[in-house]
Parts: C-alpha cells; sequence; structure tokens
C-alpha cells in the first residue's frame, strides 16, 4: 500500500485542491459558466493515479489497493497458477478476452506485463459484488477441480486466477484490468499507462 511519504503527499495535494475549487466558486460566482467548462480539481483527485508497493505480496497471496474508490486485486502468481490458467481455457467464458476490459499490454493469456503479477477491478463484471480472493485447490465448498480463482458470494460467478469467468455464470465479462506500469520492479502505478507516464 502507499507509504507515510505518499500519504503525506496526497493530503497535501489535497489541502491544495481545496484551495482550487474554493477560488474557481468564487469565480464561477461573477462568470457563472466557466466552472462547467473544466474537470473540477476533485474530480481529478478522484481520478489520480496511485503507487503500490507490492514487494510484500507473497507468492500465492493477494493484497488490496485502492484506486478511484473501487478495490484493485494485486496477485503474485507462481509458476503452478500460471500453468493451470491454460489447463482450464476449455471452461471459460471468454479465455482469450476478447470482449473483456482490459489494456492492449494485458491482453495476452496472462492478462498482465509480467506473467506473476495480476492486477484486477475486483468487482465483479454481473451486479459488482466484491468477489472473493479463492487460491486454494479443490477446496470441499467449490470441488475437485477448482484450481484456484475468485468466487463472487453475491450470486455465486467464478473466475479463474487471470479474472477469466468460467461459462455459464451470472457474470458476463471477465474481471476488468485497470491500466498501470511499473515504475520499478516493486513499485506499480494504477490508473497511469506507461505510454501516458
Ligand atoms: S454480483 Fe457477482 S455474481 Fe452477481
Amino acid at each position: 500500500m502507499s507509504n507515510d511519504g505518499v500519504n503525506a503527499g496526497r493530503r497535501r495535494f489535497l489541502v491544495a485542491a481545496t484551495s482550487v475549487v474554493g477560488a474557481a466558486g468564487a469565480v464561477g460566482a461573477a462568470v457563472p459558466f466557466v466552472g462547467s467548462w473544466f474537470p473540477s480539481a476533485k474530480a481529478k483527485a478522484a481520478g489520480a493515479p496511485v503507487k503500490v508497493n507490492i514487494s510484500k505480496i507473497e507468492p500465492g497471496q493477494q493484497m488490496i489497493a485502492e484506486w478511484r474508490g473501487q478495490p484493485v486485486f494485486i496477485v503474485r502468481r507462481t509458476e503452478e497458477i500460471l500453468g493451470n490458467l491454460k489447463k482450464i481455457e476449455g471452461q471459460l467464458s471468454d479465455p482469450k478476452s476478447e470482449f473483456s476490459d482490459q489494456p492492449a499490454y494485458a491482453k495476452n493469456e496472462a492478462r498482465s506485463i509480467k506473467p506473476e503479477i495480476l492486477l484486477l477491478v475486483g468487482l465483479c463484471t454481473h451486479l459488482g459484488c466484491s468477489p472473493t480472493f479463492r487460491p486454494e485447490v479443490a477446496p470441499v465448498d467449490l470441488g475437485k477441480d477448482w484450481v484456484g480463482g475468485y468466487f463472487c458470494p453475491c450470486h455465486g460467478s467464478h473466475y479463474d486466477l487471470a479474472g477469466r469467468v468460467y461459462k455459464s455464470q451470472p457474470a458476463p465479462l471477465n474481471l476488468p484490468v485497470p491500466p498501470h506500469n511499473y515504475e520499478s520492479n516493486d513499485i506499480i502505478v494504477i490508473g497511469l499507462d506507461k505510454e501516458n507516464a
């Protein structure tokens, strides 16, 4: 998650943004339509990129970051997990992610920039519940064929560990992959593509 320095930076930014909103309000009172021509500073802050340190994620484990008020799942996948992605393709609704939402650089077999690191917007594509991370193989409640993935508690949609939805589920699409890039080996910037960094 964000370190203290980043949080301090965010606080400073929010104070600055509040000042800008105040100034825009004063101008808006004199010139009524000026404010609607530009996105507000508050709107920009809500969509601001988020830096996340992923160094503490153990193999096979997940951390959850927040971006634009949404959970972002970040998983460090093992070789075994990556190998299982291929085995279950026949059971998936959109295995090549042709109809699902991801940046061009994540439209590949693993749906990621680096195969071992997965990022997903953690909201079910059915009605927006947050799916539960279930990395275990063959747990009793999910059956002997389960090779790890996500289970949505609201209406039972199943996804694999690339966020790809299984066939015949309430959810119509794979979990989205947010825009992101690597600032360094351990720091990911969510919300900003490399091309636009
Ligand atoms: S919201 Fe996930 S299955 Fe309905």
